[in-house]
C-alpha cells in the first residue's frame, strides 16, 4: 500500500486530501503544527491515518521526521507539499514585514526542507510523486498579492526545475495552481483573524472546495506512472483573468 505524507492537514486542502486518499486505500501521514485537530482528523479516519506534528519551518524538526515515523508509515511515495499560506493584502509600502518573513519560511523554506529531505529516499527507489501546492498567484499579479505570489512563482519554477532534475527517473512532479477557494481558513489566517473581511471574499461567489482539490490530487496519484501533469491550474467558472488595468488622470 502506498504511503503518503501531506503537509498542513489540519485544515482545508490538507485535510480534504488526506480524507480522500485515505478513502482511495492510502496509508497517510497527516502533519501540522496543531496536533489536537490532527488527533480529532485521525479519529474519523484510523489506522492508516498517521497524526504527525511537524512545523515546516523547522528544519531540525524535518530533518530528524523519517527517524521519527513507525516502519509502516517510513517509506513515502507522494508527498504532498501543501502547508503554506498568505499574509496580509496591504501594498508592498505597507506590508508587515514580519508577514513576509513567514510566507517565505512556509511557503518556500518549508516545502525546501520536505522536499530536500523525502527525495533522496524516492530516488534510490526510483519511484515517487511530489505534489506541490502552487497558486494563480504565482501566475498573476494582483494587488496586495507581493510576496504570497512571489512565493508562490518559486513553487512554480521549483517544481519544473525539478521535473528536470529527475529527467530519465520515474519520479513525477505536479504544481496545483488553484485560483480562489472558499470553505478552508486561508483567508481568516490572511486577515489575521478578521473573519468579517474573510467572509467578504467568498460572498455570492461559486468558488472551488477543498474537495474539489481532493478529487484533483486523488485523480492525479491514481494516474499510471507514465502519465506526469506538468501543472494544472484551477479556477472557479466565476474568476478569470479579467484584463489589464489603466489608472486614469495619474498624478
Ligand atoms: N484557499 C485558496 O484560495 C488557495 C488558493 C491557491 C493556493 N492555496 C494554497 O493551498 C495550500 C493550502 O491552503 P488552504 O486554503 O487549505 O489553507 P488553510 O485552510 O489555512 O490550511 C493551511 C494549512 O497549512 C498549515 N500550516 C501553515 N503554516 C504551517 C507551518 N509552519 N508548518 C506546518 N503546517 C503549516 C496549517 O496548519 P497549522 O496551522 O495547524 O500548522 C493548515 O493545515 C496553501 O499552500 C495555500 O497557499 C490556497
Amino acid at each position: 500500500m502506498n504511503v503518503v505524507l501531506v503537509t498542513g492537514a489540519s485544515s482545508g486542502f490538507g485535510e480534504a486530501i488526506c480524507r480522500k486518499l485515505i478513502a482511495d486505500g492510502y496509508k497517510v501521514i497527516g502533519t501540522a503544527r496543531r496536533e489536537d485537530k490532527l488527533k480529532s482528523l485521525a479519529t474519523e479516519l484510523g489506522d492508516d491515518f498517521l497524526p504527525f506534528q511537524l512545523d515546516v519551518t523547522r528544519k531540525d524538526a524535518v530533518d530528524n521526521l523519517l527517524l521519527g515515523l513507525p516502519d509502516a508509515f517510513k517509506q513515502i511515495d507522494i508527498l504532498i507539499n501543501n502547508a503554506g499560506l498568505a499574509l496580509g493584502m496591504e501594498p508592498a509600502y505597507q506590508a508587515n514585514y514580519a508577514d513576509w518573513e513567514t510566507m517565505v519560511q512556509t511557503n518556500v523554506i518549508g516545502l525546501m526542507h520536505l522536499t530536500r529531505v523525502v527525495l533522496p529516499t524516492m530516488v534510490e527507489r526510483n519511484f515517487g510523486y511530489i505534489i506541490n501546492l502552487g497558486s494563480t498567484a504565482g501566475n498573476y499579479a494582483y494587488r496586495g498579492g507581493n510576496v504570497y505570489g512571489a512565493s508562490k512563482a518559486f513553487v512554480k519554477q521549483f517544481s519544473a526545475n525539478l521535473r528536470t532534475d529527475l529527467f530519465g527517473k520515474k519520479i513525477r512532479v505536479t504544481n496545483i495552481e488553484p485560483g480562489l477557494c472558499g470553505g478552508t481558513e486561508f483567508s481568516n489566517v490572511r486577515f489575521h483573524g478578521d473573519d468579517h473581511q474573510a467572509d467578504a471574499v467568498y460572498q455570492n461567489v461559486d468558488f472551488i472546495t477543498p474537495e474539489d482539490i481532493a478529487n484533483t490530487v486523488s485523480w492525479l496519484v491514481n494516474s499510471p506512472v507514465h502519465f506526469n501533469v506538468n501543472s494544472i491550474e484551477i479556477m472557479p467558472t466565476a474568476q478569470a483573468p479579467a484584463g489589464l488595468a489603466v489608472s486614469k488622470d495619474m498624478k
